[in-house]
């Protein structure tokens, strides 16, 4: 083991409900995940709806207590929540009396506890500059956008000065302009700090575009790692030029490709749902649909800023 990030076969049960409160019987949702994520990369989690994604990346978090396997971070097995990881949900829940400025300070006053009050301030101020919004500090979350409130999400992960900075969807519930505008923004602040990343996302487009790395998960119970894909395209990234390079296409293709035949794996002999029949097609959130659609997570061009796209 040797990555900056290490995540050793890690394995999570979680309890069946049997519905007549018995219980007893678990579920092995994750087994023998192990994924080794070097400092300064960038690794995009993609896989259906339910496979695990979200329990993966909330036990390095320190959220979610493992079964089994463990991780380790910058040579320290992590255990439990910590100020090393910086997390950034799908919704950034602020606390909503507080304005931005004071909920980024929340964070930086987490990991500074020694530096004087107006120092801390002006760190928080900082960080608030650098996702946008350093003409919003004394704005409370019900003054803000959707998108102006992740940003203060991103900025109060970033406050943290985390090793590793984790995402689960977070732009998933925007829509696709303001989208485009964070996904742009992740990526400036990766040139400028280089933080090492794990972003969860149902957007095949969107973890292509933004990661070095695009990590495929089996559908469960029992996922793992499927596949892996390097993603040689060269930074800094530009959405124009990236969307137009053939290898952006094979890299799509190749996605798509070990998803469909998950699905297909899942679907088994069944046959697929007819198209559109279970997809929300204005639904805020990406992948509306079920977890064995051989045509989930396919980026609709719209969400994902790259204009229409049909399927290859
Ligand atoms: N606390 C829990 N108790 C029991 N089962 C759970 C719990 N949390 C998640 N699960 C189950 O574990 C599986 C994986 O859930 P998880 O949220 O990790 O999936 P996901 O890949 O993130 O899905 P999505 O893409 O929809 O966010 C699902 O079947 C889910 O029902
Ligand atoms: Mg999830």
């Amino acid at each position: 083991m040797s990555g900056y990030l290490e995540l050793w076969r890690l394995t999570k049960r979680y309890p069946v409900s049997s519905g007549d409160g018995r219980s007893g019987e678990t579920q092995t949702v994750v087994k023998n995940f192990s994924l080794s994520i070097e400092k300064g990369e960038v690794v995009a989690l993609i896989g259906h709806s339910g496979c695990g994604k979200s329990t993966v990346l909330s036990i390095v978090a320190g959220l979610t207590p493992s079964s089994g396997g463990g991780i380790i971070l910058d040579d320290r097995e992590v255990s439990g929540p910590g100020t090393d990881r910086g997390m950034v949900f799908q919704s950034p829940c602020l606390l909503p009396w507080l304005t931005a400025l004071e909920n980024v300070a929340l964070a930086v006053d987490q990991v500074a506890r020694e530096v004087p009050r107006p120092k801390r301030r002006s760190i928080a101020a900082d960080h608030l500059e650098q996702v946008g919004l350093g003409d919003s500090l004394d704005r409370r979350p019900d003054e803000l956008s959707a998108g102006m409130r992740q940003r203060v999400g991103i900025a109060r992960a970033l406050a943290l000065s985390p090793k590793v900075l984790l995402l689960d969807e977070p732009f998933g519930m925007l829509d696709s302009l303001t989208r485009i505008e964070l996904q742009d923004l992740l990526l400036r602040l990766w040139a400028r700090e280089k933080k090492t990343t794990f972003l969860v996302t149902h957007d095949v487009d969107e973890a292509i575009f933004l990661s070095d790395r695009v990590v495929m998960m089996t559908d469960g119970p029992e996922a793992g790692v499927g596949k892996i894909l390097a993603i040689p395209l060269p930074r800094p990234r530009d959405r124009r030029a990236v969307f137009e390079d053939p290898l952006f296409d094979a890299l799509r293709r190749e996605t798509l490709g070990f998803l469909e035949d998950e699905a297909s794996r899942k679907a088994g002999s069944a046959e697929p749902e007819p198209p559109g029949s279970s997809c929300a097609e204005d639904s805020p959130r990406r992948a509306t649909f079920g977890p064995s659609h051989p045509t989930a997570l396919v980026g609709s061009g719209a969400g994902s800023g790259l204009g229409s796209w049909s399927k290859p």
